[in-house]
């Protein structure tokens, strides 16, 4: 795993967007995965504004999220959906069409993981997986478990991650318990992973990350069997 170690936040989300932009002027027609939560929102401001400025652009990129809350409308202010259009895509110049996300209004989730799981075997590989990752070391929403998920599925939220992302929400009881997220392998199956860190918070991940071993009590240890993956993050994660 190559690591980047910056010293903070602006930084960290420069260099993320450096290596996205290098992506797409190498192949216009990239295939991104693309995460929510707080940490790559630097990250999709950068690329905005290199969209903006012409340096670069989106027009012939598809997207894959890597997940959604289940069940939730798109319309609600917390979906994955809502967060992805209003920090990135409703700024950039991409084709709606081309953009894939978990589809939280499905009526059947495991007919919705199928389908995605199929969409994204069907499209070219992904061609950068961006990843945060969670304080209990959860990548997407495939939190510590004895056992993991290798594709998408349905799965529910642990108490740590619930009251993590309660801050989006009025209180905590409205956070979703369920989500549709892409296993592991699904993830795996990236060409290059860049996983984003940053703040104390997620120095006990950041440190079960690196020490190499692997374990299904934090998902994000599962990196290491990949052959490309960098992980930038801030002074305060790593130390
Ligand atoms: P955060 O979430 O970026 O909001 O800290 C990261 C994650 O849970 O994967």
């Amino acid at each position: 795993m190559r690591v980047i170690v910056c010293k903070d936040y602006e930084e960290m989300s420069k260099k993320a967007a450096d290596i996205v932009a290098g992506q797409l002027a190498m192949n216009p027609k990239s295939v991104l995965g693309l995460a929510t939560g707080s940490t790559p929102v630097g990250t999709y401001k950068e690329l905005i504004n290199r969209c903006k400025d012409g340096t670069i652009s989106f027009k012939d990129v598809t997207t894959f999220n890597l997940d959604e809350y289940y069940p939730i409308k798109k319309s609600n202010s917390q979906s994955y959906d809502y967060f992805m259009n209003d920090n990135l895509f409703n700024h950039v110049d991409i084709d709606k069409a081309n953009v894939n996300i978990p589809n939280g209004e499905a009526a059947d989730a495991a007919e919705e993981c199928k389908r995605y799981e199929a969409k994204i075997a069907s499209s070219p590989q992904v061609d950068i997986q961006i990843l945060g990752i969670g304080q209990n070391g959860h990548i997407a929403f495939n939190e510590p478990e004895e056992e993991l998920y290798s594709e998408t599925h349905l799965t529910g939220l642990t108490d740590n991650t619930i009251e993590a992302n309660a801050r989006f929400f009025e209180k905590k009881e409205d956070v979703p318990t369920t989500a549709l997220t892409m296993g592991i392998g699904t993830i795996m199956k990236a060409k290059k992973i860049i996983i984003l860190a940053n703040g104390a918070a997620k120095k006990d991940a950041v440190a079960a990350l690196l020490s190499g071993k692997i374990t299904t009590a934090s998902p994000a240890t599962m990196l290491n069997c990949h052959n490309d993956v960098v992980l930038i993050c801030d002074e305060a994660a790593y130390n």
